[in-house]
């Protein structure tokens, strides 16, 4: 009997997915040869509870180590709506638990972020044989030191920030870049480190707009006219951290904004004279091809996950721990996210190089 292996991929799309299936895919192939089928569905849970999958051919994981986005295509399909039946009537638990069963799956493989792990939970509580696999540029699950994708996008927001440099020196001007990492701070803390903003303000730390200007002004002082700061899309001020979201949200968007970035960019003006400009980079740090670093993480991450579906060890999520590829228990991580904590030595490192945290 062919053992039958379900793939898919869901939430936002990052560098490093196909790279992951290729690993997966080549190490099933290698060890079991004609023994394992991979059924690959489309747009991630999307696919599965509408029942869009395909049976695929060892070719089609061929020459894709480097592609970015996703042969499977991807979809967010929110969690928080996953038991909850709308107006197409569809049972989306039910359905998807058909759907695996009509498949004739032995397990099933989700890569994605924290929305993908809870439903993965979900699916395993609900008895089917799951393997998780983590992928997101804000490097935010819970249990694991990296995810696929993360040293991608820190690449690419690290040129953003390389970029501006010489605008802002030419100019004597302030350049706020905005990037990625939804609550978490982690690719604003590394690509800021490794551009040399002056000023990286994440959403852990509540910045104040008085200590972002002292900084600038610091350096105006000591003839440095420019300053560049790396800004988390996340990042809030000290008096927006003590409110809820949705006021936050509400609050801004009365004010024509989302994230805080123009806002930062007019109070710099308004207060300290100097010229500043915004960039966002966007969806620019989750496109093209992997970085070899993600290159490798994937095909160790793939790798191993073919070793979990061999062993037969399901429920779980690859992960990196102490350096070394491993697994979590999807049941202890899933729900939860990992943030930059207080503690981390990396804003150790930021503040002892002079960087303001705000
Ligand atoms: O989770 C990855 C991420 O790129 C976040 O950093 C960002 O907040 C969000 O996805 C953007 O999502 P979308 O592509 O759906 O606009």
């Amino acid at each position: 009997m062919k053992r039958r292996v379900g793939i898919l991929t869901s939430g936002g799309d990052c560098p490093g997915l196909n790279a992951t299936l290729r690993g997966i895919a080549k190490a099933l192939y290698q060890r079991m040869g004609d023994g394992v089928e991979i059924i690959g569905v489309s747009n991630g849970y999307h696919g599965l509870i509408n029942g869009q999958w395909r049976v695929m051919q060892p070719q089609e994981f061929s020459g894709i180590l480097t592609v970015g986005g996703t042969i499977l295509g991807t979809k967010r399909t929110p969690f928080k709506l996953m038991r909850v039946v709308g107006e197409d009537r569809v049972d989306k638990v039910a359905a998807m638990k058909a759907h695996y069963k009509e498949m004739k799956l032995d397990c099933l493989l989700c890569l994605g972020g924290n929305g993908t792990h809870k439903t993965a939970e979900l699916l395993a509580g609900e008895g089917l044989n799951i393997i998780g696999l983590p992928k997101t540029i804000d490097n935010d699950i819970y249990g694991t030191e990296v995810t696929f994708g993360f040293h991608s996008a820190v690449d690419i927001a690290t040129e953003a920030i390389d970029r501006v440099h010489t605008t802002a020196g030419s100019h004597s001007r302030c350049m706020v870049v905005e990037l990625m990492g939804n609550k978490a701070g982690w690719l604003t803390l590394y690509a800021g480190i490794a551009g040399g903003a002056d000023i990286i303000l994440i959403p852990e730390l509540p910045y104040t707009i008085e200590n972002v200007c002292a900084a600038i002004e610091r350096r105006a002082e000591q003839g440095k006219g420019f300053s560049i700061l790396a800004v988390a899309e996340g990042a809030c001020d000290a008096r927006e951290a003590r409110m809820k979201r949705s006021e936050r949200m509400r609050r801004r968007a009365e004010q024509g904004y989302t994230t805080a970035t123009n806002r930062i960019a007019r109070q710099i003006e308004e207060l300290t004279g100097i010229e500043t400009r915004i960039c966002v980079p966007g969806h620019m740090q989750r496109g093209g091809s992997p970085s070899p670093y993600d290159r490798v993480l994937a095909t160790q991450f793939g790798a191993y996950a073919a070793k979990m579906v061999e062993d037969g060890n399901y429920g779980i999520t690859i992960a990196m721990k102490g350096g070394h590829v491993g697994e979590n228990r999807l049941a202890e991580v899933a729900g939860k996210s990992r943030l930059v904590p207080e503690s981390h030595g990396m804003l150790e490192v930021a503040r002892r190089m002079g960087i303001s945290m705000g």
